[in-house]
């Protein structure tokens, strides 16, 4: 139950009356909460024509604390409407007993759990609860200190108003044996439901472990151990946010494969410092997951990463999507410096909603991710495109094209490339260039970088100013496609088809919005370029 005080509460925390969504560094067409601190994205759920989007929030503070789930909407993954807090941390402001972190949620179309009333189908979400004290809960549970157990909440009003389910929660209130001890680090469940065994599914992580437990109810509420996965591959902090789902290969509607996605703090991809995101393909029965022989790699810091880039954590997937339009959501921060990024009055931004597949390339069964987004009504008249037989050595000026930009480069390989051989773009500069980043492609070492070394301000953290690379071939017709979004405070880069991708924050200053060309190492052909012009989403 919700009492009158969290009410109002609800309505002073969630309205965002005083952000203008102009202020320096406000991501122009990414999700951002008017005010104060969000992380992981979670409880994604497509359900009645909306995307729900709900986040780990603090309703009091910039920094991560209070943690609350936000919650917004979208007709389209690309406007989103603020709506009020999901589930407001018990107790808050002063005197908090359950903190709501990151789950996930399903619309129970069958009404397994008993929860639906008068006709409405129920939404449950399914949540970890961090117990800041010792108690007895309503239900008689006796947790302790720093406990993390899973509980229930469910909605009859299509996820605007949530009820936790205190008769019973938390329903998954230890580790299994034998990692009982483990109930500090246990969280982030995961839920779907698998239709070829008629049962809902959950994945769980035991994070300091580096083991995920899965988990199968009929009813959403009772669950059932029925197997464990890992540790496997990265393992260089702390796994959390698992997500499982299925995706046809290659198009097709005979071969799927299964993908378990799984957060990784610190311990991300190589060149970058903190958090990061790898995933494994294999096969899922119902019960078990195998990763694909090929996909698990002797040692144990080698991946394959979601991203390569510093600033995508805790990619979550929607439910309630059929699986060839499989659309997931990334954190686009990281752990390292997140809490002192240089915004105000909010922290941190969503990365643009990315449409996932796989798709065999160079005989390789791999993960391909698109943006997945509708910004005509955004797109301004400042279109801009050029074709170039050859772009000589040096550097080729584009003007001042703006801070919000979608931009598609494609080129020729170069077939005997030595030394230094590197084509590209060059983003959010200044006009004296000293504050610029690149964005191109390296031939000798066949991988596409980022390159925010001069970015802007770069002096918060001092792992910030970094150049990141992802492997990267060309075309089978010898071609690098590049597609780079560019907004305020972010650049994201899709490289090939998507199966190379690079997310980081840079924090450049407002007169930087002039563009370039770079060839080095000799001239670079057939080059291709559109840039679009986007406005804002919040206007
Ligand atoms: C939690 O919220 C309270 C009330 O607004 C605030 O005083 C406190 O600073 C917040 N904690 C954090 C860590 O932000
Ligand atoms: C904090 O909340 C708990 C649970 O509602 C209650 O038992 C306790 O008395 C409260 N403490 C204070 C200082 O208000
Ligand atoms: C869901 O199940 C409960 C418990 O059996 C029942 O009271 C309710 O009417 C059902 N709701 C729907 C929409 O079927
Ligand atoms: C799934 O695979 C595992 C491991 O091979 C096996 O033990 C289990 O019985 C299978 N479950 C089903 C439902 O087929
Ligand atoms: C993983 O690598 C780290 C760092 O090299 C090492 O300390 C650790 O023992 C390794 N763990 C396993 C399970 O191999």
């Amino acid at each position: 139950m919700v009492n009158s005080l969290e009410v109002l509460l609800l309505g002073l925390f969630a309205s965002p009356t005083w952000a203008t969504y102009i202020e320096p560094y406000r991501p122009q067409y990414h999700f951002s909460p008017a005010q104060n601190w969000m992380n992981d994205p979670t409880g994604l759920l497509y359900h009645n024509e909306l995307y729900h989007l709900f986040f780990q929030y603090n309703p009091g503070g910039i920094v991560w604390g209070n943690m609350s789930w936000g919650h917004a909407t979208s007709k389209d993954l690309s406007h989103w409407e603020e709506q009020p807090i999901a589930l407001l941390a018990r107790g808050f402001p002063d005197n908090i007993t359950e903190m709501f972190f990151t789950g996930s949620a399903v619309a129970d179309v069958k009404n397994t759990s008993g929860l639906g009333t008068d006709g409405k189908i129920p939404l449950v979400a399914l949540y970890t609860s961090n117990y800041p004290v010792t108690q007895t809960l309503p239900s008689g549970k006796t947790v302790k200190a720093n406990q993390q157990s899973q509980s229930i909440a469910y909605s009859l009003d299509d996820g605007l108003t949530w009820q936790t389910y205190d008769s019973a929660n938390p329903v998954i209130h230890y580790p299994p044996t034998p990692y009982e001890d483990q109930y500090q680090n246990f969280r982030d469940p995961f839920v779907f439901w698998h239709e070829q065994t008629h049962k809902w599914v959950l994945v769980t992580a035991l994070s300091e472990i580096h083991k995920l437990i899965i988990w199968t109810s009929d009813n959403l509420k009772e669950w059932s151990v029925v197997s464990e996965f890992g540790p496997f591959n990265a393992v260089g902090g702390v796994w959390e946010c698992p997500n499982l789902f299925p995706l046809p290969l290659d198009g097709g509607q005979t071969d799927t494969k299964w993908i378990m996605v799984v957060g990784l703090n610190p311990g991300g991809p190589p060149e970058t410092v903190g958090s990061g995101t790898q995933y494994f393909i294999g096969g899922f029965n119902g019960t078990t997951f195998i990763p694909d022989d090929d996909d698990v790699y002797p040692g144990n810091s080698t991946a394959n990463w979601m991203d390569w880039g510093p600033d995508f954590y805790a990619a979550a997937s929607y439910n309630g999507l059929p699986d060839a339009e499989h659309v997931s959501i990334g954190w686009m921060n990281n752990w390292q410096y997140g809490g002192i990024i240089p915004t105000y009055p909010w922290r941190s931004a969503m990365a643009t909603p990315r449409h996932l597949s796989l798709r065999t390339i160079g005989g390789k069964v791999t993960l391909v991710q698109q943006p997945k987004e509708n910004w005509a009504s955004i797109e301004t008249q400042k279109k801009y495109s050029r074709t170039w037989k050859s772009v000589a050595e040096g550097t080729e000026d584009l003007g001042s094209r703006g801070k919000t930009l979608d931009i598609e480069l494609s080129f020729d390989d170069r077939q005997q490339a030595s030394g230094v051989s590197e084509f590209g773009v060059i983003v959010q500069a200044t006009a004296d260039k000293k504050q610029q980043t690149r964005v191109g492609y390296d031939f000798q070492a066949r991988k596409v970088f980022l390159d925010r070394t001069l970015s802007g301000d770069v002096s918060f953290d001092k792992t910030f100013a970094s150049v990141y690379h992802a492997p990267l071939e060309p075309s089978a017709d010898g071609v690098v496609r590049l597609r780079i979004l560019v907004d305020w405070s972010s650049v994201e880069v899709f490289g090939g088809q998507g199966e190379s991708t690079l997310t980081a924050q840079i924090f450049p200053s407002e007169k930087a919005t002039y563009a370039k060309l770079f060839s080095s190492g000799g001239s670079t052909e057939n080059v291709q370029l559109g840039i679009s012009d986007l406005s804002s989403i919040w206007q």
